[in-house]
């Protein structure tokens, strides 16, 4: 049976091994050993919306591991023309080892996956974004020591990057506060299973509207774009009701002395976040980045 990776859920209990292994990955790379384990094997990788990270890190890991990978764009591909995303995945197949789709619509990478006989990578839609959430909770692991027990704060848009955070905060036993404006909390299904995983690992999972809350005590501060891919046309309306969650330097005094601050980038200085934490001591954004090589690395191998 292939085993896709769609949500966090994928991985379920094996969470924090691929967490494990990743860290282990980056260290025996860095220690200069070779790993050939792509031999042969290609990627086709599908973005419908921009990248930088998630496109060089799948890309850079299959060369680095001695396979190839393929950077393929709707509008120059036949499925801009009108060919459905089922028989695309049926002659991927036929072709190819597996599949990276970035997507607008989660549906699309649901279908993509079922007409696929070979494994298909969520690299980002908008419901979740599975693979940056491997390579942020190595760089928690490598900079706490721990993950269990932890208290991480997201203040901003219950996107994404917020759902897959929360369903891996209960994965790991970690306690996750979001604090999101009035109508932009993650979504009740998200909730849901996160505080479900995270009564089994005994940790909490809370919403809230206050910041102060969430951010009071906290180990990682986190937060990501107030207007992801696709919904530039609330920018102007998301912009106001965002405007006192941007994490700065006051708000990140009620965290602990040594907490970290994190953000899967693209950063919108100025906006979510001022330079003064971006670029501040206690900032692990470009160790974060960089994790997404090794935590790519780490897919690849599991699912392939
Ligand atoms: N964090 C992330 O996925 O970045 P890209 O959009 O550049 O891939
Ligand atoms: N939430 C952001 C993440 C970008 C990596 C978006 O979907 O645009």
């Amino acid at each position: 049976m292939k085993r896709d990776l769609i949500s966090v859920l994928d991985m379920k209990d094996d969470f924090e091994k691929f967490v494990d292994e990743g860290i282990r990955l980056k260290k025996s790379f860095k220690a200069g050993r070779k790993d050939s384990s792509m031999g042969r094997k290609t990627l086709a990788m599908i973005f419908e919306k921009a990248s930088t990270r998630t496109r060089v890190s799948f890309e850079t890991a299959m060369t680095q591991m001695g396979g190839h990978a393929i950077y393929l764009s709707p509008r120059d591909m036949q499925m801009g023309r009108g060919e459905t995303i089922a028989d695309t995945g049926r002659v991927l197949s036929r072709m190819v080892d597996a599949i990276l789709y970035r997507a607008f619509e989660h549906e699309n990478v649901m279908e993509l996956a079922k007409y696929s006989s070979v494994p298909v990578i969520n690299g980002l839609d908008n419901l979740e974004h599975p693979t940056q959430i491997v390579a942020d909770y190595m760089t928690i692991k490598e900079k706490k020591g721990k993950l269990k027990g932890l208290k991480i704060a997201y203040v901003g848009d219950g996107n994404n990057t917020a759902n897959s955070l929360m369903l891996a905060a209960g994965l790991v036993g970690a306690d996750f506060w979001i604090a999101t404006p009035k109508g932009y909390e993650p979504q009740e299904y998200f909730v849901r299973e996160s505080k479900k995983l995270a009564r089994k690992h005994n940790s909490e999972i809370e919403v809230t509207n206050n910041f102060k809350e969430a951010v009071a005590a906290a180990d990682v501060v986190y937060t990501d774009v107030w207007v992801s891919m696709g919904e530039e046309g609330e920018k102007e309306k998301k912009e106001k009701a965002f405007k006192s969650f941007q994490v700065n330097e006051k708000m990140v005094s009620l965290a602990k002395e040594d907490y970290i601050f994190m953000h899967c980038l693209p950063a919108h200085r100025g906006l979510e976040v001022t330079n003064s934490v971006a670029d501040s001591k206690n900032s692990v954004i470009f160790d974060e980045a960089e994790n997404r090589l090794h935590a790519e690395k780490i897919i690849l191998k599991k699912l392939l």
